[in-house]
């Protein structure tokens, strides 16, 4: 689904380059579920915008699903990102004005969805999350852990191929972290492809695999226990 081949990131100054991420070799295959973890600035959360598309790598070539990103149009990249991908943040990232209802209903009106069918898919979002007491409350009326699940369920409604979320948990509380990541279980088990950041040993168990980035390069990839289990 994912390939990265020699992937640089840089930003230059006057007097030099800084590398972001530097010589990235990565391949993710649908269905899995990855984890990056990596000290603070290790280029994480760079690295994801990159997969997201909503950043671009200095150099080096970057696949999905078999197209070459860096090379189409602005038009069809955006395409790609609102057809398969979507994205959860750490601090939600919600539209302060809108109501739970609305926030997730937010990707259907920009993928030009109807009416009747925006209302069955948003209802079908409430419902799966428990939500529908909450829906015509505002993001300031809600705790955390809720805040984020209204950012997941806006993230998947459409129902993307490719869930990415940066430090998911980081806002939350270990009960709501863990609501998150069982959440994050049975999409991944229902066929979506997940690659999250955490800071969290215990949330990277809930997948099958762990890249640890260290200065911007790619220092290790391994299999969790759980993946050596099964
Ligand atoms: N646009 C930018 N210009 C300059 N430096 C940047 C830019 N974006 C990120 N950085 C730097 O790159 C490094 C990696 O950032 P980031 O990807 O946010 O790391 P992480 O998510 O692992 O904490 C940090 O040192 C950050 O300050
Ligand atoms: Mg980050």
């Amino acid at each position: 689904m994912i390939r990265l081949i020699d992937l640089d990131k840089y930003v230059d100054n006057k007097y030099q380059r800084i590398f972001i991420l530097k010589g990235i070799d990565l391949e993710i295959r649908e269905g899995e579920f990855v984890t990056v973890m990596g000290p603070s600035g290790a280029g994480k959360s760079t690295l994801l915008n990159i997969i997201g598309m909503l950043d671009e790598p200095s150099a080096g070539e970057y696949l999905f699903m078999d197209q070459p990103v860096n090379k189409l149009k602005e038009r069809k990249r955006s395409e790609l990102h609102k057809h398969h991908i979507g994205f959860v943040f750490q601090a939600y990232h919600l539209i302060d004005e809108l109501t739970v209802y609305e926030n997730i209903e937010t990707p259907l009106l920009y993928r030009g969805i109807k009416s009747s069918e925006r209302k069955a898919m948003v209802a079908e979002m409430l419902d799966r999350f428990q939500m529908v007491a909450k829906k015509d409350l505002f993001p300031e009326q809600l705790s955390g852990g809720q805040q984020q699940l209204v950012g997941v369920a806006r993230a998947i409604i459409g129902k993307p191929r490719l869930l990415l979320a940066d430090e998911p948990t980081g806002n939350l509380h270990s009960e709501q972290g863990d609501s998150i990541m069982e959440i994050f279980k049975k999409l991944n088990k229902e066929g979506m492809t997940i690659i999250q950041v955490t800071h969290s040993e215990r949330n990277a168990q809930y997948g099958d695999r762990i890249v640890r980035l260290v200065d911007g390069a790619l220092m290790s990839d391994s299999r969790t226990q759980k993946a050596m289990a099964s």
